[in-house]
């Protein structure tokens, strides 16, 4: 195991209800920048549940902050903060909403000018001003990190920032806010979780036996509990599991100590940038072609995939690696999601472009053992057709 450094301050209060703490976690007298969506909280009743929570305190609203956030919009919240002189930030809603707040709470402070924070990836943050999530959509595991997606339309770019200074003093995640997710959004939630435990398990071995069992054990449970949560919606348990399995993928913990990836990440934010395609739509597209293209490289942990997840330990080595990431496609295609690039209309158009934007962010040496050249990367890409 490599040696790590695990940091997670937040506060998680887990369970139907839990967000009637808010008034008493949010420190009385602070004047709280209350961030949300495109509205999905006003028709749930979590809206009315959180400004019911804070009715002592003093509360400004901005929503509208869209999926995949975007610079151009959170810079008018960050305009808001210094005009209100906001001290506390609340994230009501999924990922986007959360990371979008993360950029709020690091730019109101940061002294250059905030795409900075992007392209050094969070490196010059001094200082966030504090906030707390209010969780709608287990995916991301914002609610526990410290790290943002965040988009610039001008340009077309997605860019990520990560830093200790922009971790949540709490979040509420109530599985009871999850009933109202579409379909589609439940299967973007699963796999994307599923394809964050993958991105720190099918690295190679380093003897990290617990770190192990915890990323089997949420990769088993969003198999058996992802497509519950679609053929029965209105299922609290269903919920509570998949919730808290997005959560601890994300959270740094089973990451701690091991090696890991991130390459299909890198690649499937192009995607989303370029053909805005959902996050959890690359993941579905590139996981799959990512494990057969570096299946030498990552042979050891196929085998132990193979084996602990889908049960298949006996025969050809090959068979049982392929076996496996046919079983996972048909998981990924189960639970909604498409898995080619032609099922979104893409071609090898696509491809030049997707490696050019790759080219252009020097994400040319990815993966566990910086061998994702962009030659990798095509190849990945190719077989996603
Ligand atoms: O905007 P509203 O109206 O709230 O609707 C949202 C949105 O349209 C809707 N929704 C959320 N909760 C709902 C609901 N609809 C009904 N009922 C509810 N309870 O769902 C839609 C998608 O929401 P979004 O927040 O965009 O999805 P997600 O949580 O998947 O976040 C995606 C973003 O997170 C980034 C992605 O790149 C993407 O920008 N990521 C962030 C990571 C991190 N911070 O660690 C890691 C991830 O790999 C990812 O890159």
């Amino acid at each position: 195991m490599f040696n790590f450094d695990f940091y997670n301050p937040t506060q998680i209060l887990f369970g139907q209800g839990q967000s009637a703490a808010i008034g008493q976690l949010v420190p009385l007298g602070a004047r709280v920048l209350m961030t949300y969506g495109g509205g999905s909280i006003r028709k749930n009743g979590v809206y009315d549940e959180v400004r019911g929570a804070l009715a002592g305190h003093t509360v400004i609203e901005f929503g509208g902050i869209e999926t995949n956030p975007s610079y151009e919009t959170l810079m008018e919240a960050v305009a808001l903060v210094k005009q209100e002189k906001i001290d506390f930030l609340l994230a009501v809603g999924g990922g986007s909403v959360i990371d979008g707040t993360k950029f709020i709470a690091a730019a109101a402070l940061y002294k250059g000018e905030p795409w900075e924070l992007l392209e050094n990836n969070g490196k010059t943050i001094e200082a966030a001003l504090p906030f707390a999530t209010v969780l709608t959509l287990p995916a991301t595991g914002s609610e526990m990190n410290g790290s943002a997606v965040i988009t610039r339309e001008a340009t077309r770019e997605k860019r990520w920032f990560a830093s200790r200074k922009v971790y949540p003093v709490f979040s509420v995640l109530d599985p009871s806010t999850t009933f109202t997710l579409p379909l589609r959004q439940v299967g973007n939630g699963v796999i994307e979780a599923f394809a964050h435990v993958m991105e720190q398990y099918l690295t190679y071995p380093v003897n990290s036996a617990l770190q192990d069992r915890f990323a089997e054990g949420i990769l088993q449970t969003l198999i058996e509990e992802g497509p519950r949560a679609l053929a029965n919606p209105d299922d609290y348990d269903v919920r509570a599991n998949v919730m808290l399995s997005a959560t601890l993928a994300m959270n740094g913990l089973i990451g701690a100590g091991v090696p890991q990836d991130w390459s299909a990440h890198a690649i499937g934010h192009q995607l989303t940038s370029l053909y805005e395609l959902d996050h959890a739509q690359t993941m579905a597209i590139l996981l799959p072609s990512m494990m057969r293209v570096r299946r030498d490289a990552k042979r050891a942990r196929l085998l132990q995939y193979a084996a602990r997840i889908w049960n298949l330990d006996g025969g050809d080595e090959n068979g049982r690696i392929e076996g496996a990431i046919v079983r996972t496609e048909f998981f990924i295609r189960h639970m909604g999601l498409k898995t080619s690039l032609a099922d979104y209309g893409l071609d090898h158009g696509s491809i030049e472009a997707v490696l050019t934007a790759l080219e252009a962010h020097g994400m040319t040496a990815m993966g566990e053992q910086r061998d994702v050249t962009l030659e990798v990367s095509r190849k990945v890409l190719e077989m996603s057709l």
